[in-house]
C-alpha cells in the first residue's frame, strides 16, 4: 500500500515547491452530490468505493489565500477567525500541508473566506480544500493539469476533488491501488433552469463527522452491500437524464440516492441518523408538494439540512411552501 506522502511526492515529481510571489488567491465553488460518495476503499488516500456525481454551486464557495507565515507555526483564518490548534480542522489542514512544505521549517498562513450563508450546513471542507490546492498551484507556479489538481484535492478531502469545476462533475472511483485514476472530470453540459434551495433546519454542529460515519457504515452496516449497486443504477440514470434535461428522472434518482445512503447509515451499529424531526417534516412537505403537481425533490448530506432540487418555473411554489429557505442557488447563472 502506498502512503499519502509517497503519493503526493509522485504527483510533485520534477516540480519545485518554491513560492514565486508574496501570496496567491483562488476561488472554488461548493458542490452538492446528486449521486453520493459514501464509503472509502482506502482511508489514507481518500479512495472511494464508488463513483459520484455533483453539481457545483456557481459563485457560492470559498476564496483561499496562501502566504508564508511570519511565525514558526501554521496559521489558519476561517471567515475572519483564527482556527484553534486543538480542532480537528486544524489537524487535517496541518497534516495536508506537511505534504507540501518547501522545507520542514516552512510554515503557511492560510486565509479562507466562504460566501455561503453561515451555518448553511454547506461549510464543507470541499470548496476550501479545492481553493487551497488551486492557490498553492499558482503560488508555486506548478505545471499541473486540472486532473492532477483533482488528485491532490482528493487527498485533502475526498469530495474536494469535485470542487475544481463549475457545473456537473463526475468523480471516477478508479481501481488502481495507488489511486492515480481516482479523480474528477467536468461534464460539458449546462442546465440554466436548475435551482437548489438551501433549507437550513438546524444550526447545531453535526453529532458525527462524515469521515467517521462513512467508516462506521462500511464496517458495520449489512445494507452497505447494496450501496454500490444503487450508485451504479442512479449514476447511469442521472447521466442519461442530464443531456435531455429530464428533471423528474434526474431529481428522483438524486432523492432516492440520498435516502438510500442514509438507509445504509441507519443499519450501521451503532446507528447513525442525521435527520431531525424537522428534516422528516420537510421531506413530507416536499412529497405533498409533488402530489399537488410541483416538481420538487430533495437531497441530504451528512447533516440534518436539505437541499431542494427544482427548476426555475417552480420557484414561487417552493418559496411559498418553504418561506424559510436560506438561499436559492442557480448553478448555471452567468
Ligand atoms: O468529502 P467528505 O468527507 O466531506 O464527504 C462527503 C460526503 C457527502 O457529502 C455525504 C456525500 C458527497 O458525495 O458529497
Amino acid at each position: 500500500m502506498i502512503t499519502r506522502a509517497d503519493f503526493v511526492k509522485q504527483l510533485f515529481w520534477g516540480q519545485k515547491l518554491q513560492p514565486i510571489s508574496e501570496k496567491a488567491t483562488a476561488f472554488a465553488p461548493s458542490n452538492i452530490a446528486l449521486c453520493k460518495y459514501w464509503g472509502k476503499r482506502d482511508a489514507e488516500l481518500n479512495l472511494p468505493i464508488t463513483d459520484s456525481l455533483s453539481v457545483s454551486l456557481g459563485h457560492w464557495g470559498a476564496e483561499t489565500t496562501v502566504q508564508q507565515s511570519s511565525v514558526a507555526q501554521d496559521i489558519y483564518w476561517l471567515n475572519g477567525e483564527q482556527v484553534e490548534e486543538t480542532t480537528e480542522f486544524y489537524r487535517r489542514l496541518h497534516v495536508f500541508l506537511d505534504l507540501l512544505r518547501p522545507h520542514p521549517k516552512f510554515y503557511f498562513q492560510i486565509q479562507s473566506i466562504s460566501n455561503l450563508p453561515i451555518a448553511a450546513g454547506l461549510a464543507s471542507s470541499a470548496a476550501g480544500f479545492a481553493a487551497l490546492c488551486q492557490a498553492l498551484a499558482k503560488w508555486f507556479a506548478l505545471d499541473f493539469s486540472a486532473q492532477k489538481l483533482s488528485l491532490l484535492a482528493r487527498v485533502g478531502s475526498g469530495s474536494a476533488c469535485r470542487s475544481l469545476w463549475s457545473g456537473f462533475v463526475h468523480w471516477h472511483a478508479g481501481s488502481l491501488p495507488d489511486g492515480s485514476d481516482s479523480f474528477a472530470t467536468p461534464i460539458a453540459l449546462q442546465w440554466p433552469q436548475l435551482r437548489l434551495g438551501l433549507l437550513i433546519l438546524s444550526h447545531h454542529a453535526k453529532p458525527i463527522s462524515s469521515r467517521v460515519a462513512m467508516q462506521q457504515t462500511v464496517q458495520t452496516s449489512t445494507l452497505y452491500a447494496s450501496w454500490p449497486v444503487k450508485v451504479r443504477d442512479d449514476l447511469s440514470a442521472i447521466l442519461s437524464a442530464l443531456p435531455e434535461h429530464d428533471f423528474p428522472k434526474m431529481a428522483s434518482h438524486a432523492e432516492s440516492n440520498a435516502l438510500a445512503m442514509h438507509a445504509t447509515m441507519h443499519a450501521a451499529m451503532p446507528a447513525i441518523m442525521y435527520a431531525l424531526p424537522e428534516t422528516v417534516a420537510a421531506m413530507h412537505t416536499v412529497w405533498a408538494l409533488r402530489k399537488q403537481g410541483v416538481p420538487v425533490y430533495f437531497t441530504q448530506d451528512a447533516g440534518p439540512n436539505l437541499k431542494l432540487l427544482f427548476e426555475e418555473h417552480a420557484t414561487k411554489a417552493v418559496q411559498a411552501a418553504f418561506p424559510e429557505l436560506t438561499a436559492i442557488v442557480a448553478p448555471f447563472a452567468a
